[in-house]
């Protein structure tokens, strides 16, 4: 393992608990958590981790459920991989630990407009690539215009987004892990782009329960309906399991409401998902991804 991680220039964690690393604020330990520096950084971990046969996991950790005996081998955090810079035609090229606040920040300075519909979603934008984020306003394949990956095997490729093939969030890219995105935005009025986040900040704010630990709506909406909806009229909101709870706000969360474990957070799953299925013969699928070891 220790081969997998030498000379890199990032930082290095042995047994790093992953709670503090997701928004659930719950996740058993990581054998290794890297921070690599930059891309070159990156291509160095793949390589290593490919000749030494240590699995690789890229942690966004914001829409997924860390198991409580945590993930076996290498997990990387993009966090340090933070830049965004301004290329001509309204496109900007984000490195995929950029944090989607920040990016709608940056976008609303440059009077870029396209991603208004992600006001509030919390993870990094190469998270939201590789499930295709979207809400009601939007989604994020309407602005990918192509994504930089470093393969398994460490080699920095190019893939075009007319070669991605995008699903209601899930994107089929090939193998490996998204260091960059060019985006193609378009110009607008800040004021105008401005006015539109904030409206759907409120709303969010309204009707999600963002004040407390969650990996945000848990189930994939089924067609032409609403998870939240479901849950609510199967009698869900409020219903609890140690300290996980499925939020009276909006019943598409469950939040951890102190020290949820994975377990507890898996087993009201359950609940909900039986309950929902009896009172209405739909199967609700996960949105939430789940990783890690039980
Ligand atoms: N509703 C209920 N009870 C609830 C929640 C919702 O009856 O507990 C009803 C609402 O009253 C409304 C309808 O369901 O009539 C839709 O609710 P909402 O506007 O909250 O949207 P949603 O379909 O539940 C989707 C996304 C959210 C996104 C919101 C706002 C999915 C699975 N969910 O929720 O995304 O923030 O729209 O655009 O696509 C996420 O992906 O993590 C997420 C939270």
């Amino acid at each position: 393992m220790r081969l997998a991680v030498a000379g890199l220039r990032g930082t290095v964690q042995f047994q790093a608990s992953l709670k503090d690393y997701t928004s659930f604020h719950i996740g058993g330990p990581a054998d290794v958590l890297v921070q690599p520096a930059d891309v070159e950084d990156v291509i160095r971990l793949c390589r290593q981790t490919a000749q030494q046969r240590v699995p690789i996991f890229v942690l966004g950790g914001t829409n997924v459920l860390v198991r409580d005996k945590g993930i076996r081998g290498v997990v990387v955090s993009l966090a340090k991989l933070r830049s965004i810079k301004e290329e001509p035609g309204s496109v900007l090229y984000v490195e995929g630990g950029v944090g989607m606040p920040t990016l709608i920040g940056y976008a609303i300075r440059k009077s870029l407009a396209g991603l208004e519909w992600a006001a509030g979603i919390p993870g990094t934008v190469a998270g939201c690539v590789v499930m295709n984020a979207g809400t009601k306003l939007g989604e994020m394949k309407s602005s990918v215009k192509g994504v930089r990956i470093v393969s398994p095997t460490g080699t920095l490729m190019h893939c075009q987004a007319e070669s991605i093939d995008f699903a209601y969030r899930r994107a089929t890219l090939p193998g490996g892990i998204v260091v960059g995105v060019w985006l193609q935005l378009k110009p607008g009025l800040k004021s105008d782009i401005e006015q539109v986040v904030k409206d759907y900040l409120r709303y969010r704010r309204d009707t999600q329960p963002l004040s407390l630990p969650s990996a945000g709506c848990v189930f994939k909406n089924p067609k032409n309906d609403s998870a939240g909806r479901l849950v609510e009229s199967a009698g869900l909101k409020g219903a609890v399991v140690g300290d996980a709870c499925v939020s009276s706000k909006h019943a598409n969360f469950i939040v951890n409401q102190g020290h949820a474990s994975a377990r507890d957070v898996l087993s009201l799953i359950r609940k909900v998902r039986t309950q929902v299925a009896r009172k209405t013969g739909i199967k609700l699928e996960l949105e939430l991804k789940l990783i890690g070891e039980g």
